[in-house]
C-alpha cells in the first residue's frame, strides 16, 4: 500500500500529539511533532540569554540559528522519538510552562520557520509521516493527502494541559495555564507568517466532548477513507 502524509494542525493543547502517535504507530509511520521544535529553539533562546520576560534578542537568535542543531531520536522504551538540541536530550525542558510563555513569540520570526520548515520538508519527503503542529496543512506539506484540524474550548483544553503538568510535579496554577493557551491561540493566529488557519480542504475534528478512543477510532476512519 502507497504511503501518505498526514498533517494535524490545531489550537494549543487540543491533543494532536497524542492522536498523532497513536496513529504513527498503528500505520508503522514516523512521527513528527513540529511544536518541539519550536520548543528546542526557544529553550535555546532562554539557556542563552536572549528571551526573558521583558526583552527578545531576535537578530542575535537569527544570528545564532546555525548553530541550532534539532534532531529526533527514537526512545524504544517511551515508543516515541525524543528531541534532541546540539546531542543534549532536552524532551523534559521544553514542555515547561516558562518555555510555553515564550515558544509562540520564538515562532513569529520567519528565519526560525524558514530552517524549522526545511526541516520538516525532508523529514517527511518520502511520505508515511504523521506531523502535527500549525502550518503543516498549509505550508510545510499544502499536498498532504490528508489533513485534519483539531479543536477544542480553551477551558478543556488548559484542563487537560494542568493536567499534564501537576502529574509531572510542575507546580502551576490552571489561570496561567489558561492564560498561556489563550495567548498562545492568539500569537499562533494573528502572526503574519504562517498563522494557524484551517486549510481549505482540511478536516475539523472537535474532540472537547470524545474520549481518547473515540477520537483515535475517527481519525483512523478518515486515514482509512484516503488510503
Ligand atoms: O504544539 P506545541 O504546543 O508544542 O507548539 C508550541 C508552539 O510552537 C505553538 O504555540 C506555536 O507558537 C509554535 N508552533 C508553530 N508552528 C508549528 C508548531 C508549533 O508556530 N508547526
Amino acid at each position: 500500500m502507497s504511503k501518505i502524509t498526514i498533517a494535524i494542525d490545531g489550537f494549543s493543547s487540543t491533543g494532536k500529539s497524542t492522536v498523532a502517535k497513536q496513529i504513527a504507530k498503528h500505520l508503522g509511520y514516523v512521527y513528527v511533532d513540529s511544536g518541539a521544535m519550536y520548543r528546542a529553539v526557544t529553550y535555546y533562546a532562554m539557556q542563552n540569554g536572549l528571551i526573558g520576560d521583558n526583552d527578545f534578542n531576535k537578530e542575535a537568535l537569527i544570528y545564532q540559528l546555525p548553530k541550532i542543531n534539532i534532531s529526533f531520536k527514537f526512545n524504544e522504551s517511551l515508543g516515541f522519538a525524543e528531541v534532541y538540541l546540539n546531542d543534549e536530550n532536552i524532551e523534559k525542558q521544553i514542555r515547561t510552562l516558562e518555555v510555553s510563555n515564550f515558544v509562540s513569540q520564538v515562532a513569529t520570526v520567519s528565519e526560525v520557520r524558514e530552517q524549522l520548515v526545511k526541516q520538516q520538508q525532508k523529514m517527511g519527503q518520502d511520505k508515511g509521516v504523521v506531523m502535527d503542529g500549525r502550518d503543516i496543512g498549509t505550508v510545510v506539506f499544502p499536498n498532504a493527502e490528508l489533513k485534519i484540524f483539531m479543536t477544542a474550548s480553551a477551558e478543556t483544553r488548559a484542563k487537560r494541559r494542568y493536567n499534564e503538568l501537576i502529574e509531572r510535579d510542575d507546580d502551576v496554577a490552571y489561570k496561567d495555564v489558561l492564560k498561556n493557551v489563550q495567548n498562545r491561540d492568539y500569537i499562533d493566529s494573528n502572526r503574519e507568517d504562517s498563522p494557524l488557519i484551517k486549510a481549505d480542504d482540511a478536516i475539523e475534528i472537535d474532540n472537547s466532548d470524545l474520549s481518547l478512543d473515540e477520537q483515535f477510532e475517527k481519525v483512523l476512519q478518515l486515514v482509512r477513507m484516503t488510503l
